[in-house]
């Protein structure tokens, strides 16, 4: 599919957005192995959680059809879960694997997970190496172990780990694997990495404990089926809003926002560089704040993103970068080096983007320097696979001149199916989707 993007009038009103991607997966994933039903409502049908529902569904649970505004999961408990038949196919979804991986590896069973072209570039060894001292045995293709992997469970034992990267899918893997171990697994942060798979434990019943940087699961205690709603995805949201920051006269509320303090980095960046953002009607739902977040459009000054603000926002970095090509003087993003590994390349895929429609930027080992503002042209971009990079472009696309046209776009459907829609709705008249 192509995105064709032309730059628009000012965008005013108010949205919501689908479910928040993160807590989608784990809400499966969890009441997938809790000792009953659940009902979920608001849960992200798009691609990379529909692969999650479809593997737990190869591994025995009974999740209903896709499709209604409450889906039930049917927990089958830990010890319920059953060898799956065929290698369970993740997709483009990083987070649905690694989860898995960590689900998996207490079972005593084995389980192949493989993924699309991108997924098959990402390393899995991050998560190989923890579970290895667990106790499993991972396979995987080279040093990195890139997928398709193989998860031979065993029997596991608590172990304390430090991951190397602030990354919540190492931390959530080994605490899911914790579930099954013979003693306390703890997880040692350098850096406050998303806190979902925590939350949702804890509401759940599970024996967590969370202390400062460390959490520790001790296992035995079964899980108790949760019904929940999901909140907007607080990173589909961040799309709208930027759009909003950017497009001169522009008024954007997206309603029911997830606004977990651990994900919503980009809010305080975009602060520090003077955005009129506001945030109404905050309220706790299911262990998790939820609120309405406005956004006004406004001259934006340069700012320094690194430290420990980037696991706050790494999936917005691309989106921050976007923003500072119209923000004045050179806004320096570092400790980034995470984004290599994503979906694609993600700080060499931006400043190639950006490059291309005319910003001034440079590509750093750990991150990006832009200069602006600088006035934007529309160019042809290709998405490279990765739905954040194809909708940063849609966003750049709306304050450029003439038309940006977004080749492979279909991979926004993984996050966040209604984009093009969602703007329109707000008043992008010029963003369409054509075959191609
Ligand atoms: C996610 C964690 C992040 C993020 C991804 C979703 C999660 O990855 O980039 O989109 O749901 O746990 P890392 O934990 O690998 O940084």
């Amino acid at each position: 599919m192509r995105l064709r993007v032309r730059a628009c009038e000012p965008l005013v009103g108010s949205v919501s957005v689908p479910g928040d991607k993160s807590i989608s997966h784990r809400a499966a994933i969890l009441s997938a192995v809790a000792e009953g039903v659940a009902g979920i409502e608001g849960f992200l049908e798009a691609d990379d959680c529909v692969r999650t529902a479809d593997a737990l569904r190869a591994l025995g649970v009974y999740i209903d059809p896709l499709g209604t505004d409450v889906i039930e999961v049917h927990g089958a408990g830990l010890d319920g879960l059953e060898a799956p038949e065929r290698p369970l196919d993740m997709g483009n979804s990083g987070t649905g694997m690694r989860l898995l991986m960590g689900l998996v590896a207490g079972r005593s069973f084995a389980t192949t997970l493989t993924g699309d072209e991108s997924l098959s570039r990402r390393p899995m060894d991050r998560i190989a190496r923890p579970l290895q001292q667990m106790g499993a045995r991972v396979e995987g293709q080279g040093e990195r172990r890139l997928p398709p992997v193989t998860v031979h469970g065993g029997h596991l034992r608590g172990i304390e780990y430090h991951p190397p990267m602030a990354s919540a899918q190492v931390k959530s893997a080994v605490l899911l694997a914790g579930l099954s171990a013979d003693g306390p697994t703890t997880v040692v942060e350098a850096a406050a990495s998303r806190d979902h798979t925590e939350r949702m434990l804890a509401a759940m019943g599970a024996d967590i404990e969370v202390d400062g940087l460390a959490v520790t699961l001790r296992p035995g205690r079964p899980l108790q089926p949760r019904s929940m709603r999901v909140p907007g995805d607080f990173s589909s949201a961040s799309f709208l809003l930027v759009a909003a920051l950017l497009v001169e006269g522009s008024h954007v509320t997206v309603g029911e926002v997830l606004l977990n303090a651990t994900r919503t980095g980009l809010l305080t960046a975009l602060q520090a560089m003077g955005a009129d953002i506001g945030i109404a009607g905050r309220h706790e739902e299911a262990g998790e704040s939820v609120g309405d977040v406005s956004a006004r459009a406004g001259a934006l000054r340069a700012a320094e993103v690194g430290g420990d603000l980037i696991p706050r926002m790494i999936d917005e970095v691309p989106l921050l970068a976007v923003a500072a090509t119209q923000a004045g003087g050179t806004t320096i993003i570092r400790d980034a080096g995470e984004l290599r590994v994503k979906e694609s390349d993600r700080l060499a895929a931006m400043a190639q983007v950006l490059g291309a429609m005319g910003a001034n930027v440079a590509e750093r080992e750990d991150g990006l320097e832009i200069t602006g503002p600088t006035p934007l042209h529309g160019a042809s971009i290709d998405s490279r696979h990765d739905h954040r990079v194809a909708m940063s472009a849609a966003v750049a696309g709306l304050i450029a001149d003439g038309e940006t046209v977004i080749e492979g776009a279909e991979c926004i459907e993984t996050s966040f199916p209604g984009f093009a829609a969602a703007l329109r709705s707000l008043g992008a008249v010029g963003v369409e989707e054509s075959e191609g």
